[in-house]
């Protein structure tokens, strides 16, 4: 068997007049009437604990979507036991055929149920139809195809042998069942976490955040529908304290699959380290975190394409993505251009409710985000370093509502340039033209983080010093163009340093994090 190479899936634009527009709109209408009961999915047996939690539609809080169960002890326990005792038969099933799971759902999302999963996320993630078409439609169908694809490879990939003897590898899934910790901001990731440790023959404990439960649930339906046996991937929704720390002290714990906060991976590092003599194997951790992405500019920049990276990269979904730009350094010769192309293309952002098609931002995605982030906004009003250049107001009496906001750092060092905020805030250091070497410098040391940045200049010599400068500072690297929108196949996505263990999604490397080969040397 040759698993053809995938080619990414077409994004459709849901221009007014066509059919995909309307069939959309139909789903929003038809989704936003139900209230949907989301159980937890243990062992394929829906489940439900009476102990509850609602999904709200971020741009009118007051709408409820669906009420989700919650996972105690006893429920985690029994998805982590559901996941060793589907292992087995899993494991033991020829790739091939495990692979046509994973390939079936992607037809089930591409066609039949692709506007009821974007109609999903832009009701309860507030993405624009654009944003929820290239992430619940678009990434996850290019994630399970071209994960598929890797896999093949990765099988097929055997040492040599001679006469005589004969060489092999056994791409063996880990020993134990993979915890999947999913984010709100991706539905594409969620599904990706427990999905591609699952196409390598493991099995999954799945916690989605409290704050991303509908996607996913319909994403574990499909997969349901494509064929999954019962308990390879278990979906329990929960407390970071209820469902993760049952699994990290589970000494079945075969490996970890995360993309979150920096201080959460960071908390489940430290307590895998506290109990590492307790399982039997060193569990895997792969983690996607935090991101203070940079945009840089040379005084060559183009300065329409520079702002146009700099509005789409910081503002589209509201900036709730890790790969968001969030700090500029723009040299003192453009910034009145810049500082004038913002101000015309940033008035004429409309926001408001996704389920209107004009609008380019919607709500950040809940109360405890909205908070967080408009105390960043808060903090540049009251404080000397920085001030706020365009927007800053919010209200959050109807919807999670924040406008797009540019702060101006008059010290490089100003709270909102180096913290993640995680929400619709730019922050600009203007450097004089002459500190562009000096500028690199400061941009690659005043962050801990390492996930996305990009260069804008014309010069290609420019280019080429903040390229071996910054040789560190992002694991996705833009040349003219915004750090955001990496696509599957075409730039694997990750970083280092505080943004996690760089094992790029949507690659082969995130694969192989997912199988302990056994060497075979038989002799004849
Ligand atoms: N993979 C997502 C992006 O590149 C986070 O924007």
């Amino acid at each position: 068997i040759n698993v053809p190479k995938p080619i990414n899936e077409p994004i459709y634009d849901y221009a007014p007049g066509t059919n995909e527009r309307e069939s959309l709109k139909r789903a929003l209408a038809e989704m936003s009437e139900v209230v949907l009961d989301i159980p937890l999915v243990i062992g394929g047996k829906e489940i439900r604990t009476g102990n509850t939690g609602k999904v709200v539609m971020p741009h009118d809080h007051q709408k409820v979507m669906a009420t989700y169960q919650k996972a105690g002890p006893e429920e985690v326990q029994m998805a982590i036991d559901a996941a060793l005792a589907a292992k087995n038969d899993w494991q033991a099933m020829r790739w091939e055929e495990r692979c046509a799971i994973f390939l079936k759902a992607a037809e089930l999302l591409a066609g039949k149920y692709r506007y009821q999963l974007n109609a999903g996320a832009m009701l309860s993630a507030g993405k624009t139809a654009f944003q929820a078409e290239i992430d619940a439609a678009c990434e996850l169908i290019d994630f399970l195809r071209f994960n598929v694809y890797f896999a093949e490879q990765i099988y097929k990939n055997q040492p040599i042998s001679s006469p005589g003897v004969w060489n092999y590898l056994q791409y063996r899934p880990l020993e134990g069942f993979v915890f999947a910790v999913t984010p709100f901001n991706f539905t594409a990731i969620a599904g990706n976490l427990p999905t591609a440790p699952a196409i390598m023959g493991n099995t999954v404990v799945w916690k989605p955040a409290s704050s991303l439960v509908y996607t996913p649930y319909l994403f574990i339906r499909i997969l349901e529908e494509a064929g999954l046996p019962a308990g390879v991937i278990n979906f329990v929704p929960g407390s970071g304290a209820s469902v993760g720390d049952i699994c990290i002290a589970d000494p079945h714990l075969a490996g970890v699959h995360f993309t979150g906060s920096t201080p959460v991976f960071q908390k489940m590092w430290r307590l895998i380290g506290e109990n590492i003599a307790s399982y039997h194997a060193y569990p895997r951790l792969v983690g996607e975190t935090g991101g203070k992405d940079f945009v840089f500019a040379h005084a060559s920049a183009n300065v329409e394409e520079l702002t146009t990276a700099l509005v789409r990269g910081s503002f589209e979904y509201q900036g709730q993505k890790c790969s968001a730009a969030s700090r500029a350094y723009i040299p003192r010769s453009l910034w009145p251009q810049v500082e004038s192309l913002l101000r015309r293309d940033i008035g004429k952002i409309k926001m408001g409710p996704t389920t209107d098609f004009r609008n380019f931002v919607s709500a950040v995605i809940d109360k405890h985000a909205f908070s967080n982030i408009t105390q960043y906004i808060d903090y540049a009003k009251e404080n000397d370093g920085g001030e706020i250049l365009i927007g800053g107001g919010y209200d959050d009496s109807v919807g999670y509502y924040i406008e797009p906001t540019v702060i101006l750092a008059r010290n490089p060092h100003f709270k909102t340039m180096v913290e993640e905020i995680f929400g619709p805030v730019l922050t600009i250091y203007v450097y004089e033209d002459a500190d562009f070497d000096k500028t690199l410098e400061l941009c690659d040391t005043s962050s801990i983080y390492g996930l996305t940045g990009a260069i804008f200049a014309r010069d290609r010599q420019a280019a080429s010093v903040a390229i071996s400068r910054l040789e560190n500072a992002a694991g996705n690297f833009y040349i003219n163009d915004k750090p955001t929108g990496a696509v599957v196949g075409q730039q694997p996505f990750g970083g280092g340093r505080a943004s996690g263990t760089n094992d790029k999604a949507g690659a082969m490397s995130n694969l192989l994090r997912w199988v302990s080969p056994r060497t075979v040397k038989e002799t004849f």
